[in-house]
Parts: structure tokens; sequence; C-alpha cells
């Protein structure tokens, strides 16, 4: 079951393997991490990648395309279609 740590607010918790980042900032309790509802129109699920990028999916067309539409710096992900595969900690950028 891998980890996913928040910074700064240092949340913790265990997901189910293919569960997204935003799925575990939820469970989590990490509010700064929202969802617009449509997966994936607004970036507010923006969160940066500290260690474990390779515990995440690569990020497909739509997401790649995302990113770059909404002008997501190198390291940033879109929190509701990273999928976690193992221990990631990332940085949560409002
Ligand atoms: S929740 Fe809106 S892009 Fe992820």
């Amino acid at each position: 079951m891998p980890t996913v740590s928040f910074e700064p607010s240092g949340m913790v918790v265990d997901v189910d393997s293919g569960a997204s980042l935003l799925q575990a900032a939820e469970e989590a309790g990490e509010t700064d991490v929202r969802c617009c509802g449509i997966t994936p129109a607004c970036g507010k699920c923006r969160v940066a990648i500290w260690e474990g990028e390779e515990g995440l999916s690569t990020p497909d067309a739509l997401e790649s395309a995302k990113l770059t539409q909404l002008c997501f710096l190198p390291g940033e992900r879109i929190g509701c279609m990273a999928l976690v595969w193992g221990d990631v900690r990332v940085e949560v950028r409002p």
C-alpha cells in the first residue's frame, strides 16, 4: 500500500495502488488540494512532486495537454490524473 506525504502540512496517508493524488489528499484531509468536479478542467489540484516521481503514473496525452494549457511547471502534476503506484511526497500548490 503506497504512502503519500503532503507538504507543507506534513499529512501522511496510505492509499490503495492506483488511487489518484487527489483521492489521497481527500483521504488525508488535505483541504488545500481541491476538486473542480470536472476532471481535468481547472488545475486546482496542482501538486509538485518532491520525491517518488517513479511511483506515479506517466502523464497520458490528456494530462500532458492540460499541463501545457494550464502552464504547470516541470515537476508539477494534475492531482486528479496522477495515479499512485509507489511512495511519493508532494507539495500542495494552491
Ligand atoms: S480537480 Fe480540477 S483539474 Fe483536477
